[in-house]
């Protein structure tokens, strides 16, 4: 898949594409870094060690983009980030989100590490507590002017226990028209379906996404 990064605060207008990270295998690395011994978890991931740029030294289990404030429908994306099993709840878990803006472009911001602009502004962070919890208040992405992919936030997982990071399914919304067949049946399942359905209570759309540690992620080590 590709995102498009909008250049410029303010203006208008310089389309880049560029690549969001390794879920559609297009970019890989070189042979001869892919040997054994340095075999990330969850294979390559291009971009997903932005999940570094900005990142605050402390972390919460709830997290408030700034995409909350910003025209959009208001969306809280919560869940519980399970281990392997899928019963065990996984503490000092970090999950790192991106999303489009209300326009569907990755519109950095003023502030931002210029190598994450790429990622937009709206991103953050949570850090599972001990029952694993986590909750992100922001506004439901809108899928890129082209349409030619469906709505989606990115999330990055990294654990406390494995040296990389990785990515897991995209979200989506099952409502989304632009989530086909097609596109259903592609999907890795990469730490459980990302497919939200969305309730709505409100001005507020609800979706509930939890996440399975290791769930077809590739190279994951077994515990
Ligand atoms: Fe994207």
């Amino acid at each position: 898949m590709k995102c498009i990064l909008k250049t410029g605060w303010f203006a208008v207008t310089i389309l880049v594409f560029t690549a969001c990270k390794g879920q559609s295998g297009n970019q890989q690395p070189a042979e001869a870094e892919k040997t054994a011994a340095n075999q990330p978890v969850g294979g390559y991931c291009e971009g997903c060690e932005l999940i570094y740029a900005g990142m605050p030294a402390t972390m919460a289990a709830l997290d408030t983009s700034v995409g909350w404030a910003e025209p959009g429908q208001k969306l809280l994306v919560r869940g519980t980030v399970y281990k392997r099993d899928g019963k065990t709840p996984a503490p000092d878990v970090i999950l790192y989100y991106y999303h489009t803006d209300n326009n569907g472009y990755y519109s950095p911001g003023p502030g931002m590490p210029e190598k994450a602009k790429r990622h937009g502004h709206i991103r953050g962070w949570v850090k599972t507590g001990a029952d694993g919890r986590y909750a992100i208040y922001t506004i439901r992405p809108a899928p890129y002017p082209n349409r030619q992919a469906q709505a989606h936030i990115h999330p990055v997982i990294k654990e406390p226990d494995i040296e990389n990071e990785y990515y897991i399914d995209e979200w989506v919304f099952d409502d989304d028209p632009l989530l086909t067949t097609e596109i259903r049946r592609k999907m890795e399942n990469r730490g459980g379906n990302g497919i939200m359905k969305v309730r709505t209570s409100g001005d507020l759309q609800i979706a509930e996404r939890d996440i399975i540690l290791g769930l077809n992620v590739p190279d994951y080590p077994q515990h």
